[in-house]
């Protein structure tokens, strides 16, 4: 049953369309911003957003960068996005182990087309830079790479991280920052420094499926929180949670959640972190995609916000410079004795040469000229994946528009499930991950999640083949 905010939204998403239609509004012309609309039609900010995210799915209008919204030029056809997700409000343990390792012997089958495994596209890494790195480094630093580079980790790394971290509006000292084996090491050393088993750990859902495993391996239980596809966790469906259960800790991806795409804007992310700081409870920031944003700017993180060091914030440079370098990294806030103690007791340390070969990328300016080129590759992927999806699926399926990362969150008729189409996917040698891993409580049955890393000739006919198998399933 629509609640009368819905309506809201949806009425005036028609009066907007009508206004269009008329030429009130006419192509390439500006709308009037949120606050003016707001104003003017005597509705809340939020209805005015979903009125103006709903004209967008239709392709009516476009959001500029600093700009505001325009009436699109020639009106683009694209799929509505999903809309925000609605799990039950219990706390649920975690049991996904068995799904998530027939994913993970799959993503590893190279006769598969792989749209299932969120891994980079590979030539979109830097392999040539960064093997002559190593080269270089294994002739003159032969004897240093072999000692344990103990606990913080690399120093010279570690400072060309705290650099990188001001251009998301946070500064950082390098020793409040611990190099760890890759973005899931750091994820585990946080939830078990600030986590004990049978705890609550309040989750964007849907939610990347590695992080749903360490909550299963601590014995932790997940309270997934509505998220929107565009602007992340609802905050005001978190300040309930948080009224009614004895949550331990807060886990999100502010910015590209994997596999929703969404982002928190900024502004949200300050409030976000003042409404934990009230009441004392750390945030867990995964932010390993933030570098691959589409926009003008790199979006802030959570941790620029943090003034009681309760924020942990988390990544890793696996998906734009490699995922088998295995270098990753976490400043863990108040917690960042307990973590590196934890990280020296499990592991010692991580390998030396991947951290050398990390920092000499950066500190030569190669980084960033890497990652503006694979920017627009991905941008310009996760476009041609998404068009593919709305030519080949179903009238009825909903994609998210991503503005960065490269995964796309697909929603299918109602009556279809992700786990049959997974299996027949998987005899037509194509893989995908099924909705079910993202959720302890099978929220998403309907979902499926595509990499959109690369896109090319086999992709487009793969994406065919599911088109077919899903209209074979829906007859
Ligand atoms: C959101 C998110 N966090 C963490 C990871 C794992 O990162 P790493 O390979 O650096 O351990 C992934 C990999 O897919 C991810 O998507």
């Amino acid at each position: 049953m629509p609640n009368t905010k819905t309506l809201r939204y949806q009425e005036l998403a028609d009066r907007l369309t009508e206004l269009i239609r008329q030429g009130t509004y006419p192509p390439s012309g500006r709308i009037p911003s949120v606050r003016q609309m707001s104003k003017q039609q005597e509705v809340s900010i939020s209805t005015v957003l979903q009125a103006y995210y709903l004209l967008e799915g239709h392709g009516l209008i476009e959001a500029r960068p600093q700009s505001g919204y325009f009436v699109r030029g020639q009106v683009v056809k694209r799929l509505p996005e999903p809309e925000m997700s609605s799990p039950g409000r219990d706390p649920s343990r975690v049991s996904l182990h068995e799904l998530v390792m027939m994913l993970m012997r799959d993503s590893r089958d190279p006769k598969l087309v792989q749209l299932g495994a969120a891994l980079p596209n590979p030539d979109c890494l830097p392999i040539k830079k960064i093997n002559r790195i190593i080269a270089n480094i294994t002739r003159h630093n032969s004897a240093a790479l072999h000692q344990y580079q103990l606990p913080p980790g690399l120093d010279t790394l570690r400072v060309q991280i705290a650099r990188r971290a001001v251009n998301a509006g946070c500064s950082l000292s390098p020793n409040e920052i611990l190099v760890t084996s890759g973005g899931i090491e750091a994820i585990d050393l946080c939830l078990h420094a600030a986590c004990r088993p049978g705890d609550i750990v309040a989750i964007e859902s849907p939610m990347y499926f590695g992080t749903l495993q360490t909550l299963e391996v601590h014995g932790l239980r997940a309270l997934e929180i509505p998220t929107h596809p565009r602007d992340g966790i609802s905050l005001s469906a978190l300040e309930f949670a948080l009224e009614h259960n004895p949550i331990r800790a807060v886990l999100t991806i502010s910015n590209f959640n994997n596999p929703l795409g969404s982002q928190i804007p900024d502004d949200r992310k300050k409030d976000l972190v003042e409404m934990l700081a009230r009441r004392d409870i750390p945030l867990i920031e995964n932010d390993v995609s933030g570098e691959i944003y589409f926009g003008e700017k790199r979006p802030m993180v959570c941790k620029a916000f943090d003034k009681k060091g309760l924020v942990m914030l988390i990544s890793s440079f696996s998906k734009d410079i490699g995922p088998g370098l295995r270098v990753g990294w976490v400043a863990p806030g108040r917690f960042k004795a307990e973590v590196e103690w934890l990280k020296f007791t499990v592991s010692a340390a991580s390998p030396t040469l991947p951290q050398m070969a990390v920092a000499e990328f950066i500190e030569s300016g190669g980084y960033e000229h890497h990652l503006r080129h694979i920017r627009r590759e991905y941008a310009r992927n996760v476009d041609l994946l998404s068009a593919a999806v709305m030519r080949y699926f179903p009238g009825e399926t909903r994609v998210t528009r991503p503005s960065g990362g490269f995964v796309l969150w697909v929603q299918l008729p109602e009556n279809m499930d992700s786990l049959e189409l997974y299996k027949l996917a998987l005899q037509g040698g194509i893989t995908l991950a099924p909705g079910y891993v993202f959720s302890a409580t099978q929220q998403f049955p309907n979902f499926i999640r595509l990499n959109a890393a690369e896109f090319n000739y086999s992709t487009e006919r793969a994406i065919e083949q599911l088109g077919d198998m899903i209209l074979e399933m829906g007859k």
